[in-house]
This record gives C-alpha cells, structure tokens and sequence, in this order.
C-alpha cells in the first residue's frame, strides 16, 4: 500500500535508513521530521504487512541547489518550477521487487515538472530507466555526484513539448 507519511512514521522511517544506508549516507532524524511536518503530501511510503519498507519524498523549488535545499525544508515552494528528487529508497530485503519503479511511477504520473536528483555513478542506470540524464558531475563531501534530469514530456495544459 502507498500512502503519505505521517508524524507516526518517523522510528520506522529511521530504521529503514539504517537498515539501506551507511551512516554517512543516511538522512538525519532532524531532516525527516522537519520533511514529514512541512510537506507530507510530497513524501510517499510503501507499507507491506503493516512494514514501512519503502520511501520517496521531494521538495518543489525555483532553484536547483539540491545540497542546500536538502537540508533547508523550509525553503519548499509549491508553486516551483522543478521537483528535487531527495531521497527514493528500498529496504536491501524488498530490493529488485519493482517497489522503487511502483513509487517512482507514482511521482512521474502526477506531475508536469522537470525533475533533478543527485545520485551515486552506481545509480544511474536505475534512474535512465525512467528518462533521466546525466547533466553534470559535481564533487561534493570528497564525493563525485551526477545531476541528473527528466524533462517532462507533457507539459501544464496537456500539450507535449
Ligand atoms: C535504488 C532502489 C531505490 C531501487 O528500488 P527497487 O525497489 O530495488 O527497484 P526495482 O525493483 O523497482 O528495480 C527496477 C529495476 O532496476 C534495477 N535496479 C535496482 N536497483 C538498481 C541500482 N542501484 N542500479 C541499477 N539498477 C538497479 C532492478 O534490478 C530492476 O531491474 P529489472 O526490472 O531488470 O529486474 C533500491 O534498490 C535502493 O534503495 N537501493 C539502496 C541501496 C543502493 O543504492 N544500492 C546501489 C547499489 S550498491
């Protein structure tokens, strides 16, 4: 079942991070919060047997910056040009069962913005699957991150581009 996040969701959504990321990787407890309060409808789980096993969330935003904007909720703007893609991930158990491609779908449907994320070389092909591109390669954290970017084929008003 897909559903938005509530306040509830926070112990089971910090173990899931603890159970798919390093802790370097993993997002800190004071940034979901702050994402679940701010804008819930924008943060989707995946719940098998009562089990959070699966999230996506996104901020809206004129701007790009997605290092900045991460950690800056507060700066989410509905009415943004582009959706920042923060954190799409899967519990290493439920992994290559197409929960990432179901939710990731559910975003693609429902929107007629163009779409960033930042994401690890070993990622990539995951996201090419949907339509996105390398724009460019960043270094961040002593880190070599790809931009990457989906233009939306259909835009406001139901023309295609
Ligand atoms: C990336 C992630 C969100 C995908 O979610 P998922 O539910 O496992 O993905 P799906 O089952 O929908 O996968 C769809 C396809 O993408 C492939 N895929 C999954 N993860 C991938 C990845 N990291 N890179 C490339 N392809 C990937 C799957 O094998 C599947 O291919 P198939 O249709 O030919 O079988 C999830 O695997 C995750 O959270 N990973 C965290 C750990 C990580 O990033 N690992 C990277 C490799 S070390």
């Amino acid at each position: 079942m897909i559903r938005n996040v509530t306040k509830k969701d926070i112990i089971p959504l910090l173990q899931l991070e603890h159970e798919t990321f390093s802790f370097k990787e993993r997002c800190k407890r004071e940034t979901l919060k702050k994402r679940i309060s701010l804008f819930p409808d924008q943060f989707l789980l995946y719940e098998k047997e009562g089990k959070v096993i699966s999230y996506l969330s996104y901020m809206i935003s004129d701007s790009i910056d997605i290092p900045t904007l991460s950690l800056s909720p507060k700066r989410n703007d509905k009415k943004g040009k582009y959706i920042l893609l923060l954190s799409l991930c899967c519990c290493p158990k439920e992994q290559g069962k197409g929960i990432g491609t179901e939710l990731m779908n559910m975003l693609l449907e429902n929107t007629d913005k163009d779409i960033y994320l930042l994401c690890q070389e070993n990622r990539r092909s995951f996201y090419e699957r949907f339509d996105f591109y390398t724009q460019e390669r960043i270094s961040l954290d002593n880190r070599t991150w790809l931009m990457m970017k989906r233009c939306c084929k259909i835009k406001a008003g139901g023309t295609t581009k």
